[in-house]
């Protein structure tokens, strides 16, 4: 074993002279920020507040970042940066060759989530698209229903792939890091502004009322808890090694712990601000029937039926897809690159090369999620959820309880005061996060199912 792992040390010292780095440590944070903040945040999180607890909802959502969310990030920093691999050498590294399947389940839920992914994506492109050129369409539902899936969302899936290819294939310091500065930035902005605007809408107050009107006997219900964990993991990227692999482009000691705060900050406050401006929109034109229907029928529905209605609709609707569709993008490039990090890590194959191919794929895969909304919302519930959770929990033990220098690992550029948390995170890593991730994998698990029974086999 300790010959193994010697042998693994030397070759990823030897490779890590070749190995590409984030230019700025605020590079690095925007990329992270940017995989954190996307589809997931701008709807899918005030969404789910408002249906089980809206403020109480807030503080669970908090509470699981801290208890949960931050610590396995902390995980994934450290076998990234550390190995200096992408999820498969990391693991090896950190485990021993057991842990490889492990890996592939990472590689796996990468691969698949960016296959849907992709098409909800492509339908903000062309929401974005629209709005700038012939504004939003007077029905939209029956718009939404003759663009979402069939040849119109498989070209803009195809489209928005093509976007995110060229980008992971540009590499991190060119590619990624470069995107992401400029798009970021951008995307706050956008959102403070549309933020303030809706502040001032006459329906307001209603639209806050809905999305935080506490309800704090919901927390009590097992699927709130569940639900809210699992957005936290989608959010914050985490349980499929996405954090692991940009971790692994750090050449320098910075202070993880900081970043991960950091980090999750930023998506938290993207989070609650985007449901400070969709909730106030919704309400102003009295939308909220669309609301309940379903995820997607707010956002792809309601909203642009809002923004159809009201002045001015259409440059704040351009504004808000535009940053959506920002947001997916910085994202799915995360998505890719765990794919394409394994691939040239593990065969040696040149990055443009490993980008195309791995892009390619995932792009014909996704071809099933742009023709059957069924098949989209299956594969969100395995992949999208269930493996994450799966993939956390692994994490969590192996960081937890096998990985030799987990801690060193992050005591390197700490601060005293984030020193001093070190071993709580430990304690959370070990006791606290296996124990509430196993309650959540069996709650996914059942939804799984359900979903299968409701969809496919007509129960
Ligand atoms: N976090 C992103 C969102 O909120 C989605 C995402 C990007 C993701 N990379 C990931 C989710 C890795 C899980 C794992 O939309």
């Amino acid at each position: 074993m300790s010959d193994r792992f010697d042998a693994e040390v030397q070759a990823h010292a030897e490779d890590s002279i070749q190995r590409e780095v984030f230019g700025t440590r605020l590079g690095f944070i925007l990329a992270a920020v940017g995989s954190a903040v996307g589809l997931g945040n701008m709807w899918r999180f005030s969404y789910t507040a408002s249906e089980g607890g809206g403020a109480a909802f807030v503080f669970l959502y908090i509470a699981l970042t801290l208890i949960i969310g931050i610590p396995i990030m902390l995980a994934e920093f450290a076998a990234g940066r550390k190995s200096r691999r992408s999820p498969i050498g990391a693991l090896r590294a950190a485990g021993g060759p057991k842990w490889i399947p492990v890996a592939f389940f990472y590689v796996g839920a990468g691969f698949l989530i960016l296959s849907y992914y992709s098409v909800i994506a492509g339908w903000v492109v062309r929401y974005a698209f629209e709005a700038l050129t012939v504004g939003f369409p007077a029905d939209a539902g029956a718009h939404f229903e003759a663009i979402s899936t069939g040849p119109q969302a498989m070209s803009y899936h195809l489209l928005f792939m093509i976007f995110t290819t060229i980008i992971v294939m540009g590499g991190i310091e060119k590619g990624i890091e470069r995107a992401s500065s400029l798009m970021m930035p951008a995307l706050f902005l956008i959102l403070i502004g549309l933020a303030a605007w809706a502040f001032t809408l006459d329906g307001a107050g209603e639209g806050y009322a809905a999305y935080l009107q506490p309800v704090w006997g919901d927390l009590l219900d097992r699927g709130t808890f569940a639900s809210a964990a699992a957005q936290a993991f989608f959010s914050l990227s985490l349980g499929m090694g996405a954090m692991l692999t940009f971790a692994s482009y750090l050449s320098k000691d910075e202070n993880l712990n900081r970043e991960a705060a950091v980090i999750s900050f930023a998506d938290f406050g993207v989070a609650f601000i985007a449901g400070l401006v969709v909730f106030p929109i919704v309400f102003a034109l009295g939308l909220q029937g669309a609301v309940s229907e379903s995820t997607v029928g707010a956002l792809f529905i309601a909203l642009p039926g809002a923004f159809a209605e009201m002045s001015g609709g259409r440059v704040i609707g351009a504004l808000f897809f535009l940053a959506l569709m920002v947001g997916a993008l910085t994202s799915a490039i995360s998505l890719l690159e765990v794919v394409v990090a394994s691939i040239i890590d593990e065969f040696d194959i040149p990055r443009k090369r490993a980008a195309l191919g791995a892009g390619t794929l995932i792009a014909l895969f996704g071809l099933l999620s742009a023709s059957s909304l069924d098949t989209l919302g299956l594969i969100d519930a395995v992949a999208g959820e269930l493996f994450l959770v799966i993939g956390g929990l692994g994490l969590a033990i192996l960081v937890g309880y096998r990985m030799e220098g987990a801690r060193e690992e992050l005591e390197k550029g700490a601060s005293p005061v984030f020193r001093s948390l070190i071993p709580v995170v430990f304690v959370f890593l070990r006791y606290i996060v296996p124990p509430i991730v196993i309650f959540v994998i069996w709650d996914r698990a059942m939804n799984v199912w359900t979903v299968i029974q409701t969809t496919y086999l007509g129960g």
